[in-house]
């Protein structure tokens, strides 16, 4: 079962500073913003970030494109699993309750064309990558992913950290046990290069990466971390892990007593690291 993800929504205390953020580093541009929110797009492209203001950071919804077959199947396994279950405000047509709070919103359509349009004096960015969430009912959040939404399991650091796939990708979403929250949300970018146009890109603007670069071991990509001016976690990633269709990737339980997992080189991260993380503002599924 494939989706892919299209649009996150996102709660943000300055409007203003997030749009010139995102613009000036990544090139996603607003196609309409003001003070009370914006919606942004790399160019080609349908917004990929729904942004509003608001009292602090929050993640609101992530919003995938699946195809029409998916949008019934996922509505029954929900119903049957219990899950809230409702019509979509923003993204898309169905809205989902996962147990950590995260309002998924499910559209009819397939991948937008990478955005390869290139910005001068900064990366070239192709389009929004993957979240990473963290969940208190870790069990349950995995599983509404897996058994309601169709993703599967591709790697886990013992029982406390899953990756989960919905494609080609090693990973569209992460779980990790703890609070309910977003820890990151990443954009892909075709290789390290590009990653370090952002690093300079922020470097003149007085910002340096809070991790990075390095290369996960676990999806094997390579990553770079700043914090955007809410306060939320951007990860610019390359050279992901692709997973072939035809069943012959194993998970891997990795040991959750090293920090191997999270990086093959580059430093490791900082205690801190891990807590760096905005949360989720709960949604209700009905309307
Ligand atoms: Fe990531």
């Amino acid at each position: 079962m494939n989706h892919v993800i299209a649009q996150m929504g996102l709660r943000v205390p300055d409007v203003a500073a997030y749009t010139e953020h995102v613009e000036a580093t990544l090139g996603v541009e607003a196609i309409e913003a003001d003070a009370t929110g914006a919606r942004l797009a790399l160019p080609g492209q349908s917004p990929c970030l729904v942004v509003t203001a608001g009292d602090g950071a929050g993640l609101e919804y992530v919003g995938f494109w699946t195809d029409e077959a998916n949008l019934a199947e996922v509505a029954d396994r929900a119903e049957a699993a219990g899950v809230q279950v409702g019509e979509g405000r923003v993204f898309g047509s169905v809205r989902l309750l996962a147990p950590n709070g995260l309002a998924v919103e499910l559209a009819a359509g397939s991948a937008e064309p990478r955005n390869t349009q290139r910005r001068e004096g900064g990366p070239t960015v192709g389009s929004l990558d993957h979240v990473s969430l963290q969940a208190a009912d870790l069990d349950s959040t995995v599983g509404f992913f897996v058994d309601v939404l169709g993703f599967r399991v591709v790697d886990s650091v013992g029982s406390v950290r899953h990756w989960l796939s919905c494609g080609p990708n090693h990973h569209t979403v992460a779980v990790f046990a703890g609070t309910d929250s977003l820890h990151h949300y990443a954009f892909e970018a075709d290789n390290v290069l590009e990653l370090q146009r952002l690093g300079d890109r922020l470097a003149l603007r007085g910002q340096n990466f809070v991790w990075g670069p390095g290369r996960h071991a676990l999806g094997a990509n390579i990553f770079t971390y700043h914090l955007d001016p809410a306060g939320a976690l951007l990860e610019l990633t390359s050279d992901m892990i692709q997973i072939p269709d035809d069943g012959s990737w194993v998970a891997q339980v990795w040991s959750p007593d090293t920090p191997a997992s999270a990086v093959m080189w580059g430093p490791y991260p900082t205690p801190e690291f891990r807590e760096m993380t905005i949360p989720i503002v709960a949604g209700e599924a009905q309307a």
